[in-house]
């Protein structure tokens, strides 16, 4: 077996590696092709005392300009084109694209992640995150998470062990390598349709195509961060090459040269004036490193 560590590339600039577009270096970046080379690299990483850092598509990641201190180890190259269906049964590996994974589905005539769409990332990470929107989250549908610990040894986690809670899991100790889930029938055509549907009703709300980690925080019990950050009147304040979206205030977009600071003290600022105007703390969605 190839050894992932001995191939792993040093100073990777992490700005290639999220949908916001800029981080610092990571000093190693290594890209297990499946859980033997993972447990490998994770094993290497202990032994040389390296801290771990599991990434998927870097889509709800915001790293800093200084980068990361140990080992990103990419997950997006965990098998990525694994996908397998038993009856209302799919196992996919954890390096599938959400989106594959989700045309799949629809095109096995099994329903349910067509809420998903418009969401980028890999299969593991959303299952991490619990990824979503209003019209469902991939957890609902998970029964099985096939996964290794720090030490790479191979668990597995029943879907209801997993914790999936508003964007959140209690997976984040582990290091996703499978998912199987069980889901409900339905007609091709008509689920294509849902799908295109949200997508459309996404693209009107939110700036899809810009350099972006999505929502940045969570929406508050009974409330929408979106809505407070707009009440609030920050869209389209600047702080450097970082914006509030016009579009949906709970975005912030990279308008081409924004570093990880100017988002962060936009974070900060924003945090503050929704504090003060409605006595309510915004927490982070988006990951920090
Ligand atoms: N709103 C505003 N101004 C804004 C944005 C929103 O007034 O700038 C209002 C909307 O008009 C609406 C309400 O706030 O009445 C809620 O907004 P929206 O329907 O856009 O949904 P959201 O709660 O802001 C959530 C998820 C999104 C997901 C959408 C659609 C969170 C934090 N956000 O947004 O998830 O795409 O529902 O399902 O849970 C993400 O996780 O990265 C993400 C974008």
């Amino acid at each position: 077996m190839r050894d992932p560590m001995s191939l792993a590339r040093r100073d990777e600039p992490m700005a290639r590696h999220t949908t916001f577009r800029f981080g610092g270096p990571a000093d190693y970046f290594v890209e297990p092709r499946n859980a033997d080379e993972l447990a490998l690299a994770l094993d290497t990483c202990r032994e040389q005392r390296l801290e771990t850092f599991p990434l998927g598509m870097g889509s709800n990641l915001l790293v800093r300009d200084a980068g990361v201190r140990g080992a990103v180890i990419y997950l997006g190259g965990l098998e990525p084109g694994r996908m397998t269906r038993e009856g209302r049964k799919v196992v996919a590996s954890a390096g599938v694209k959400l989106p594959k994974l989700l045309r799949f589905a629809c095109d096995q005539g099994l329903a349910g992640l067509e809420a998903l769409i418009g969401i980028p990332g890999t299969v593991g990470g959303a299952v991490v995150m619990n990824a979503g929107g209003r019209y469902g989250t991939i957890g609902e549908f998970v029964t099985c998470v096939h996964a290794l610990d720090r030490s790479g040894a191979a668990v597995r986690i029943g879907g209801a062990e997993a914790g999936f809670g508003n964007r959140t899991s209690n997976l984040g100790p582990y290091l996703v390598t499978a998912v199987e889930l069980e889901l409900p029938p339905g007609e091709p055509p008509v689920l294509a349709a849902r799908a295109q549907a949200i997508l459309a009703e996404k693209k009107k709300s939110q700036p899809l195509s810009a350099k972006s980690a999505g929502c940045v925080f969570k929406n508050p019990p009974g409330q929408s961060a979106g809505r407070l950050i707009d009440e609030a009147g920050l869209k389209g304040h600047a702080v450097g090459g970082a914006m509030v979206s016009h579009k949906h205030a709970n975005f912030i977009v990279n308008r081409g040269d924004a570093r990880a600071a100017d988002v962060l003290e936009l974070i900060e600022l924003i945090r503050e004036r929704v504090r003060s105007r409605f006595q309510i703390a915004l927490e982070l969605e988006v990951k920090v490193w």
